[in-house]
């Protein structure tokens, strides 16, 4: 008897990460799915090999080893770490501060006149703000670590994305010495706590790493979404106001988690590298190949999605896999929909004028990150 297939989807093929190092690509949502949850799958490469094949060539988004010759990290050290301090009873505490912070950013647009840029004048000063402050950043470092955040998951410029993640890891150094010190009211005083309880599993090497991983990741993702989601609601006829409803709120966000950026769509899904041999249909993946999981085609998949090319913001169902599955399913999650839900549920009150400044087909692809999303969001609006 041949092996046994464990193929659940169709849609599997050789290809290459964004570091140019062979890759398997999995498209089907099926397949996706069952393999974000399968233990012969792994985020780090297995300890004994030297040189696995890269995903990318920013350091920052390197699953490396940190406990080089020792076990991987169990799957759910980060959810432990921090899940709490990102739980969504504690998020929801925070939705009038976000509120208020997405208003006032909003009003300083409408007082400097239009045109403006989004990602600049918007989404990238409410992700950096509530991330520094949740990670106890003190303010005179923030202008620094926003600009080092973007700049360490630089696809195509391995100087520049390496020297951001030593300064990043160096201010988190900095933090964490401090922080012992003077615990504060903070996930990174968190992170501590749970270092000290369980030093053998989580050493202050780790809780650098992380802190630093929360900090871009808190950023990036989000300023993306908000950039897809106004590119989105600005080019489809539907009735922004609506949006002030939280229902219709809640399912317009869903669906631009959903729906991959009609200019850039991701670089790249998430990274996993094989413990073992998986036979899927007649592809065997072979211990140590690196294998991307691609969210954005399981999440337009036609067996699960109806009509998925169409941007549909009513839409009800919508298991989609934005935010990933299973035991790395994004920590973020709760705090990203808080942000997205600010910014989308308030904007077009405060600006029901709103439009793309200029032709949205031509706005330039952001390439270099693998969020994806345009390198900028020209908007204008009519002065009130
Ligand atoms: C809309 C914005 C966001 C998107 C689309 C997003 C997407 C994702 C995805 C797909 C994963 C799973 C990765 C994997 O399986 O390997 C993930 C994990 C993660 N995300 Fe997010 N994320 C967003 C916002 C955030 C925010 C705001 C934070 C920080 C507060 C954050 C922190 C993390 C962390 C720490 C993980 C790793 C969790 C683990 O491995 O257990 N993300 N995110």
């Amino acid at each position: 008897m041949g092996p046994q297939t464990d193929i659940v989807g169709p849609l599997i093929e050789l290809g290459t990460s964004p570091a140019g190092a062979p890759a398997w690509i999995i498209r089907d949502y099926a397949t996706v799915k069952k393999l974000l949850t399968d233990e012969r799958i792994n985020r780090f490469p297995h300890p004994d090999v030297l040189d696995p094949p890269r995903f990318t060539t920013a350091e920052i988004l390197q699953f490396k080893q940190v406990n080089q010759g020792g076990p991987p990290p169990p799957d759910d050290l980060i959810r432990r770490m921090v899940a709490t301090s990102f739980s969504p009873r504690r998020m929801r505490g925070m939705e009038p501060q976000v509120n208020a912070i997405v208003r006032e950013l909003i009003q300083d647009m409408r007082r400097a006149g239009p045109p403006a840029e989004i990602r600049s004048a918007l989404a990238e000063p409410l992700s950096a703000h509530v991330i520094s402050e949740l990670l106890g950043i003190p303010a005179d470092a923030r202008a620094a670590v926003r600009e080092w955040s973007d700049a360490s998951v630089d696809l195509t410029n391995p100087a520049r994305s390496a020297a951001a993640d030593y300064e990043l890891k160096a201010l988190m150094n900095d933090l964490v010495e401090e922080k012992s010190k003077h615990p504060g009211e903070d996930i990174l005083t968190d992170m501590l706590r749970f270092s000290d309880q369980e030093p053998e599993l989580c050493g202050r090497d780790l809780v650098i790493g992380m802190a630093a991983g929360l900090r871009f990741a808190g950023q990036i993702n989000t300023v993306t979404l908000i950039d897809r989601g106004l590119y989105l609601l600005l080019t489809h006829p539907i009735d922004r106001l609506r949006l002030t409803d939280p229902k219709v709120l809640e399912h317009a966000v869903e669906e631009i988690l959903r729906f991959p950026h009609p200019v850039q769509r991701r670089i790249a899904g998430v990274p996993r590298y094989a413990r073992a041999d998986i036979y899927l249909g007649d592809v065997v993946i072979r211990e140590g190949d690196l294998v991307i999981l691609d969210l954005d085609d399981a999440n337009v998949d036609p067996s699960v999605f109806a009509d998925p090319e169409s941007f549909c913001p009513a839409r009800s169902e919508n298991p989609h896999m934005s935010f990933g599955y299973g035991p790395h399913y994004c920590v973020g999650a709760a705090l990203a929909r808080l942000e997205l839900k600010a910014v989308f549920g308030n904007i077009f009150g405060l600006l029901p004028e709103l439009r793309i400044d200029g032709d949205p087909e031509a706005l330039e692809p952001r390439r270099h990150q693998l969020s994806g999303g345009v390198m900028t969001l020209p908007v204008t609006w009519a002065r009130g």
